[in-house]
């Protein structure tokens, strides 16, 4: 799979996110945070938020399984952990940046396949493979055929992740596949559902902390690299505003308009964990 313009964008956004959470507030993982009535909505807490989802994730685990593909593992703190629990793990990591973290944690405890899940060779089987929000990066007709494809008979998938709720409301905030195309996808492979929780409610205060940085540090920092600009290069700042007058206005609409808080999260997406069972027929009509 070659990478396109919007692969490069969302793993450098991961890049820059793991960078600036680690540095400022001491982040290891990259998903969410689990926000449950005992930890303060406070972006000084979303490390708690973090490990509690860890946790809900490894919660969710079914006796037996032995061996798990953490595909698209970020930092592979979810992987150590499941090390140090005694499950055998390998890792896929399509970024290099990230891929060259995994190996300094893990070291060889962990094989990390460097590629797409899409494009993962291997004659390797696995009791469970995981997808902690990487689900919505993925080809999800060729995820599905793949996970089908390496997993032992009787393994697991846990998918936990967000969708796209079929609404019309706020179609600003980006993200997840749609849950209806999921869903009716899902039927075609030899799946079945053994559990589904949403905690659409536990993830939505995410939203909330991140339009406040957005209004109260990335909004204010912008203005004055502008106000800046304006005094030392009027003409450069005005060529600049002309040039990119429509992608700064959708930037301006997407992250500044206001309308990314927990509670427009909720109108529009849905977060999902899905456990299911690989059936011992093969898939049915792909
Ligand atoms: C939001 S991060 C989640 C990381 C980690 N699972 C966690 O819970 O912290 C998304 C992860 O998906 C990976 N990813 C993106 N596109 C992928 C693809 N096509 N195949 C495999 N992994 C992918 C990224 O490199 C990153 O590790």
């Amino acid at each position: 799979m070659k990478k396109t313009k919007k692969d490069i964008s969302r793993e450098l956004g991961l890049e820059a996110g793991y960078i600036s959470g680690k540095y400022f507030l001491k982040l290891d993982h990259l998903h969410y945070g689990y926000w449950t009535s005992d930890i303060e909505v406070d972006i000084a807490n979303l490390h708690l938020a973090q490990d509690k989802y860890a946790k809900f994730i490894i919660l969710h685990i079914p006796d037996g399984v032995k061996t798990i593909l953490d595909v698209g593992c970020g930092t592979g703190h979810i992987a150590k952990m499941l090390l140090d629990m005694g499950y055998h793990v390998d890792c896929v990591s399509p970024s290099p940046f990230l891929t060259k973290r995994v190996r300094e944690l893990l070291g060889n405890k962990s094989h990390v396949f460097e590629c797409f899940y899409e494009d993962l060779k291997t004659d390797n089987r696995y009791d469970m493979i995981l997808f902690c929000e990487s689900f919505q990066y993925l080809d999800m007709e060729q995820a599905l055929t793949n996970t089908n494809k390496f997993l032992n008979i009787g393994g697991y998938s846990l998918i936990c992740d967000v969708f796209k709720k079929n609404t019309q409301s706020n179609n600003i905030m980006g993200g997840g596949h749609k849950l209806t195309r999921f869903n009716d996808l899902v039927t075609k492979f030899p799946f079945r559902l053994i559990e589904n929780v949403d905690i659409t409610e536990e993830t939505s205060p995410n939203m909330d902390l991140f339009s406040d940085a957005l209004k109260n540090v990335v909004y204010p920092v912008i203005n004055d690299g502008v106000r800046l600009l304006e005094s030392r290069h009027p003409i450069a700042l005005k060529i600049l505003k002309w040039k990119y007058k429509k992608k700064i206005g959708e930037l301006y609409k997407k992250y500044l308009s206001g309308n990314r808080t927990g509670e427009d999260f909720k109108k529009c997406k849905s977060y999902q964990l899905f456990l299911y069972k690989k059936d011992a027929e093969e898939s049915k009509s792909l």
